[in-house]
This record gives C-alpha cells, sequence and structure tokens, in this order.
C-alpha cells in the first residue's frame, strides 16, 4: 500500500475489545486475571492506538539519543523504517544548520524539562529539509527520566505561505515607497519651478507697475520741451546721451557714490524729485560732467525737463527691457516643463538627446543654484529611440545627487559622445566621490548614505530601471575624490524600415 500522510481511522472499540480479549486468553491459564491487571492493559492499547495513528510526528527518545518508538505520521513525514531507527541517535534526522540548538533543547528535556514551541527542521531519510514545530516533555521512572517524548507538526506549508504574503507585503512595500518617492521628487520639482517662475513674473509685475506713470511724466516733459521749441542742437545733445546711456551694474557702492553726485548736481540746478531722477541716470551710466555738457548747450528754464525727459525715458527703455528678459525666461520655462515632461509628445519617439538633458538643466536651475553647469556637447549625434519622458527622470536623478555630492558649490559636467552604436551621456561631479564599499551599492534600491528624511536610495533605482528595462541601455559609475562619473550608454534608433517588429 502506498504511504500516505491521511491519519489511518481509530480502531474501533470493537477492536479494543477483541485485543483486550486476545489478553485475557494469553493470562487465562495461569488463572484468574485480576480485574486491574486488565484495565491497564486495555488503557495501554488504547493509548497506543491514539499515538500511533496520530496526525502529528510523534516521537521517544532514550536520554541516549535512541529511538524508542515513533509513530506512523513520524514515518510518513522522514521515511525511516523501524531496521533505520535502531541504527541511528535522535541527531541524524536533525538538520546540520540546527543541530546546536536541538541538542540544547534535548539536554534540557532529558534534565526534566518540557521545551514548549520549539522550531526546528529535520532531515528525512531521502535528503528532504521537513520544517516542524513543536514540544518535548519527559517520562520518569521514579524520579529519573528515562524517556522524551517530541510531538511536531510538519509547517512546510504554513512556512510557504507565510513567505508569499511576507514577499507580496515587501512589492506592496517597495512599490509605495518608490510612489511616495515619485510625489516627493514631483513636489521638490514643482517648488523649484514656482520659484524660478516666479522671479521673472515679479519682475515683470514691478517693471510694469510704474510705466504708466513713467510714460505720463515723460510725456508732460516732452509736451514742455515741445512747447519752447528747443532747438535740434540741444535735441541732439540729449539724443547722444542716451545713445551712449546703457545700463550698468556697478558695485553697489560705487553706483550709489554716482547716484549722490548726480542728485547734489541735480538739486544745484533746481530739478525737483531728484531723489527719483538719479538712481534711473546713474544707473545708465550718465555721469554729471555730461550733464553739465547738456546744461551748457539749454536755455536754464528748459533744463529741468529735459533731465526729466531723458530720465523717464531711461526708465522705460529698462523697464521694457526688463519686461521683455522677463517674459522670455517665463517662455523658455513654460517651453521646458512641456518638453521636459512630453505633455506634447507619444509614448515612444526617436529624438535628440540633448533636448531631454537641456529642459532638465533648465527645470532644476532652482537647485543647481550656484553649482556651474558645463556642456561639451557632440550635437552631431543620432537622435535614439525614447520611451515617454522618463529618461529625464534618469538625468533628475543623477543630476539631483552630483549636486548633494559638491555641495550646492562646485562644477558639473554634461558630455555626450557617440561610441560604436550608442549614444553616451556622461555626468560629471567634482563632489566628495563614492567609497570603494559604497559603489558597488548605489544602484540598489533603498540603499542611500543620507540622512533619514533626505534620501530614500530609489533615485539610482529608478535610473537603472529606466535605462536597463525601458532603455535597453547601461548605466554605470566610476568614482575618485573630486571625480565621479555616470555613464549612460543608449542605443541609437534603428534605421527606419529596420525597426524590430513587436513580439
Ligand atoms: N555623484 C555622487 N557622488 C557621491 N555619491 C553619490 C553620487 N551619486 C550617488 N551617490 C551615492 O549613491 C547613493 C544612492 O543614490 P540614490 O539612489 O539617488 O539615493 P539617495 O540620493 O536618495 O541617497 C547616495 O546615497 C550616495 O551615497
Ligand atoms: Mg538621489
Amino acid at each position: 500500500m502506498p504511504a500516505t500522510n491521511r491519519p489511518t481511522p481509530l480502531p474501533s472499540t470493537v477492536r479494543l475489545r477483541r485485543a483486550a480479549g486476545t489478553l485475557l486468553e494469553t493470562f487465562k491459564p495461569k488463572g484468574d486475571l485480576p480485574p486491574t491487571a486488565l484495565r491497564l492493559a486495555e488503557s495501554e492499547q488504547r493509548y497506543q492506538a491514539v499515538i500511533e495513528n496520530a496526525s502529528d510526528m510523534i516521537q521517544s527518545v532514550r536520554p541516549d539519543g535512541t529511538f524508542e518508538f515513533v509513530n506512523k505520521a513520524w514515518k510518513d513525514a522522514l521515511r525511516y523504517t523501524d531496521d533505520d531507527l535502531a541504527e541511528i541517535t535522535v541527531f541524524a534526522i536533525v538538520h546540520p544548520d540546527y543541530l546546536q540548538h536541538c541538542m540544547g533543547d534535548f539536554m534540557r528535556a532529558i534534565s526534566g524539562e518540557t521545551v514548549d514551541f520549539l522550531e526546528t527542521r529535520f532531515l528525512s531519510k531521502d535528503g528532504r529539509t521537513v520544517p516542524v514545530e513543536g514540544s518535548i516533555t519527559s517520562r520518569l521512572l521514579g524520579d529519573e527520566v528515562v524517556a522524551t517524548h517530541g510531538f511536531f507538526r510538519d509547517i512546510t506549508e504554513r512556512l510557504r505561505a507565510r513567505k508569499l504574503e511576507e514577499r507580496a507585503a515587501q512589492l506592496e512595500r517597495a512599490e509605495r515607497a518608490r510612489y511616495l518617492e515619485k510625489m516627493a521628487a514631483l513636489g521638490k520639482l514643482s517648488a523649484g519651478l514656482a520659484h524660478e517662475l516666479n522671479n521673472p513674473a515679479a519682475a515683470v509685475q514691478r517693471a510694469n507697475s510704474g510705466l504708466r506713470e513713467t510714460l505720463q511724466r515723460r510725456d508732460a516733459a516732452m509736451r514742455q520741451l515741445a512747447g519752447v521749441c528747443l532747438d535740434s542742437a540741444s535735441w541732439r545733445v540729449m539724443e547722444e546721451i542716451l545713445g551712449k546711456a546703457k545700463p550698468h551694474r556697478p558695485d553697489p557702492l560705487a553706483l550709489s557714490e554716482t547716484e549722490a553726485t548726480i542728485e547734489t548736481w541735480l538739486e544745484d540746478h533746481g530739478i525737483g524729485r531728484s531723489w527719483e531722477l538719479a538712481p534711473a541716470l546713474a544707473e545708465a551710466g550718465i555721469t554729471a560732467r555730461e550733464l553739465t555738457a547738456l546744461a551748457g548747450q539749454l536755455p536754464a528754464t528748459s533744463l529741468p525737463d529735459a533731465v526729466s525727459w531723458l530720465a523717464e525715458t531711461l526708465v522705460f527703455r529698462e523697464s521694457t527691457e526688463i519686461i521683455g528678459q522677463s517674459s522670455r525666461r517665463i517662455a523658455e520655462l513654460v517651453q521646458s516643463i512641456k518638453g521636459y515632461s512630453h505633455m506634447d509628445r507619444a509614448t515612444e519617439h526617436d529624438g535628440d538627446i540633448h533636448d531631454g538633458l537641456e529642459n532638465t538643466v533648465i527645470i532644476l536651475a532652482h537647485q543647481l543654484g550656484n553649482v556651474d553647469v558645463h556642456r561639451d556637447y557632440d550635437r552631431s549625434l543620432p537622435a535614439i529611440r525614447m520611451y515617454g519622458n522618463t529618461l529625464n527622470q534618469v538625468w533628475t536623478n543623477i543630476l539631483d545627487n552630483a549636486v548633494d555630492a559638491v555641495d550646492g558649490k562646485g562644477q558639473i559636467t554634461i558630455r555626450t559622445r557617440s561610441e560604436d552604436d550608442q549614444v553616451v551621456v556622461e555626468i560629471e561631479d567634482n563632489g566628495k566621490g563614492i567609497s570603494a564599499d559604497v559603489l558597488p551599492r548605489i544602484f540598489e534600491p533603498f540603499y542611500t548614505s543620507k540622512p533619514q528624511g533626505k534620501g530614500t536610495g530609489l533615485g539610482l533605482d529608478t535610473a537603472w530601471r529606466i535605462v536597463t528595462e525601458e532603455h535597453d541601455g547601461t548605466i554605470a559609475a566610476t568614482s575618485e575624490p573630486g571625480r565621479t562619473v555616470f555613464t549612460v550608454n543608449l542605443p541609437v534608433s534603428p534605421p527606419p524600415g529596420q525597426e524590430e517588429s513587436p513580439a
């Protein structure tokens, strides 16, 4: 009959009675059997049957480790026969990794202690590892332990289920962490962008706010000058001054000195609003000497209007310049955001690697702060096949680490070149470097050397996935103090007509 793990049914009371009857028969020739002996014999039979047919593995082991008895479930699980058991000790059935611990438990049991909640691994005769849990008690004769009784249950299935559960929970945790990292990166990016957009937007607002008054004052001065029919020579002098004027940014100390000189000059010549006109003139690089030359040319009564017209024209010019520059910057940022997120692109497309690199640098401008970004681009590189906007995340994560490594004030070089059928992007920083024991671990998920709350350890894991799994490329890093280089190799897109057909 094939071995099965199913417990055989308990012998019926009929069988027990029959067994007891046989016993009775055995004792009969010697005379009447005492009723207590009969009851004892029946009781022993009953317990033996219960033990033999229990679904748990039960073993009885003598203090020297040899087996006294094992039940059917034990033999089914571990495949030893009675003959085998006569040859071995209990330690032969324990997995070597658990032997030391089991010996300790066994010693405790033979000193009379009960060992509960024991979990260990047995080895079956055919070499399988059988994880079990159970307990060991001891059997006493008088004060002496004559055997230990072990009760074990095979927990293979339970461990397997537990492992699956743990694996599922671990995957869920990792997925959640990745999602949170994405959200945090997005939050950081939009905060930086908001800041980047805020600067030019505020500048436009500032420049625009006084423009109407400037224009009104300029027109008023103009009307006055036209009213007195200012001669063309005077206009020429004023145009010349305007022509030479260009906004310059001397150091604040020199500027305030010029401002003070001009303010005094204006007051000396009876020109009002000197504190407002002086900065505009000084910032445009106009000196008191030029104003004196102007005063020599004009009738004294027209001088205040002429200077006012000059100053307001300069303010107007400067404001429109600021508005122009700032709105260009805003448009550039908006363009980069569109390019960065590829809001207007299909998922799979061929493109120039530099677009993504440049968009990322612009998007990260706020984070890059005082870091010097050098470009060493080979603009003749062929297009590469891109999948969505994800490569930008790769550049973002590498640059983000580089900024951390240079502590916000070093140098980062972005280099592109071609190599065989690949486009190579190198991002180098002159930061502190990665030590030899850390280097092999940087692409591991959750590996971070940064303080809690700063690093998640998912930046390079994400970059690795995007490069290798999505773009069929490679990513690697080399480092020495003051020079860390991340190298990303990406395959050039296949020429038209030679595309792989989807599997
Ligand atoms: N340019 C670099 N210079 C020095 N160390 C770096 C650089 N880039 C990555 N590392 C190391 O790799 C680790 C893992 O990076 P990453 O996966 O982005 O996680 P995180 O930035 O959250 O720590 C960092 O903690 C850091 O120790
Ligand atoms: Mg990082």
